[in-house]
């Protein structure tokens, strides 16, 4: 398989987001392994989005949010819930923008290079919490209200394509 990301200036976020969902639709087709699709879902993202330093997905396994699939550095394997954006975002259910990651309590820097972040819950149509998508930027205020709600669109396709990883 060969798969070139179409090019995106995201000038017009809501527009780019919509198109991108699209292309990760067409990405995740005929597979639901979520493992692998959080693989190409983090690859296309980050692929794909300026200014972006990490992204990728903590699923909750145990009670806990374990790190899964993503593209950039290392980063820290174990977050519980309610500590650090990701377990903020994961127990209050809803998409946290953090325009300085130094002003967010208890932001847990996994890269010191990190000025901003924005989490997205994932969240099944039964309601069930999955886990967290995350992404980093070495900018200060990358992320916006229009990255938060094209983010949540492309979750929900990566959520809707993708089943429980058998054990
Ligand atoms: N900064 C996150 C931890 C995960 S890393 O950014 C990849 C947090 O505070 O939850």
């Amino acid at each position: 398989m060969s798969y070139t990301p179409k090019r995106y200036d995201f000038h017009d976020k809501p527009a780019d987001y919509a198109s991108l969902a699209q292309d990760l639709g067409a990405l995740l087709a005929g597979e639901s392994d979520r493992i692998a699709n959080a693989a190409n879902t983090a690859a296309l993202i980050f692929a794909t989005l300026p200014e972006v330093s990490w992204a990728g997905f903590y699923f909750l396994r145990g009670g806990e949010l374990v790190l899964g699939p993503f593209q950039g550095k290392p980063a820290c394997v174990r977050i519980m819930l309610g500590q650090g954006v990701c377990g903020a975002s994961a127990v209050q259910r809803r998409t946290l923008v953090v325009p300085d990651v130094q002003k967010f309590p208890g932001h847990i820097a996994c890269d010191a290079a990190s000025r901003s972040e924005i989490v997205v819950p994932l969240i099944e149509t039964a309601g069930t919490l999955v886990g967290v998508l995350d992404l980093d930027s070495a900018r200060a205020g990358r992320f916006d209200e229009a990255d938060a709600r094209g983010l949540e669109a492309l979750s929900r396709v990566f959520v809707a394509r993708s089943a429980a990883h058998a054990r």
